[in-house]
């Protein structure tokens, strides 16, 4: 599996329930790379999408502890432990942990690569994502061009990982 996101300097990724930039290329990105795949999300950033529905044309996982929740077009799973059973009927190239904090922090030992889009500047923020570049079992394998959307400059970088945790 792999993990997409979008950080600052400060490796901040949301405040208030909501993302902090917006990048529309960093957006078409997003799009093309989830498009027909399988994207892992926790019950908050599911919310945060439009009238809290799932994402077009993409399995839509999302994990809660609440047993009740149900959303149409969304497989619900309860535990870590569910969700790996789930992953088990897809190819793991094919998943991608689309956030937010919470699930990117307890799933990325498990991702063999971070696509991580990283936005040149420092943001307030109530929710961060772990720090890559102080990880030694990761290592950035591509960085792109810089790209620059309504004054934002940022870069597409790849990192990737070292020592992978194995679900299945
Ligand atoms: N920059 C980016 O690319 C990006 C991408 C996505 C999201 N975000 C931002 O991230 C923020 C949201 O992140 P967040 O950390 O607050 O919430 P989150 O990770 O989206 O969702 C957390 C929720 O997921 C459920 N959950 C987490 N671990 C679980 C587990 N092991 N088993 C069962 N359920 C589990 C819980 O739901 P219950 O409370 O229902 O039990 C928990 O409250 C927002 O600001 C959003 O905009 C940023």
């Amino acid at each position: 599996m792999k993990l997409i996101v979008a950080v600052a300097k400060n490796w901040a990724i949301g405040y208030n329930g909501g993302l902090l930039f917006d990048l529309p290329d960093d957006m078409e990105f997003f799009k093309n790379t989830t498009l027909n795949k399988v994207v892992v999300m926790g019950r908050k950033t599911l919310l945060s999408f439009p009238e809290g529905k799932p994402l077009k044309d993409r399995t839509n996982i999302v994990l809660t502890t609440d047993r009740d929740f149900e959303q149409e077009g969304c497989i619900v799973c309860n535990s870590l432990n569910e969700l790996f059973e789930e992953l088990k009927k897809y190819n793991d190239e094919d998943i991608f942990i689309i956030g937010g904090g919470k699930i990117y922090n307890d799933l990325y030992p498990y991702c063999s690569e971070a696509l991580i889009t990283k936005v040149d500047a420092v943001v307030n923020a109530d929710t961060f994502l772990h720090n890559f570049d102080e990880d030694k079992g990761w290592y950035l394998s591509y960085a792109s061009e810089v790209h620059e959307n309504n004054g934002m400059k940022f870069i597409f970088n790849t990192y990737k990982n070292n020592s992978i945790m194995q679900y299945k």
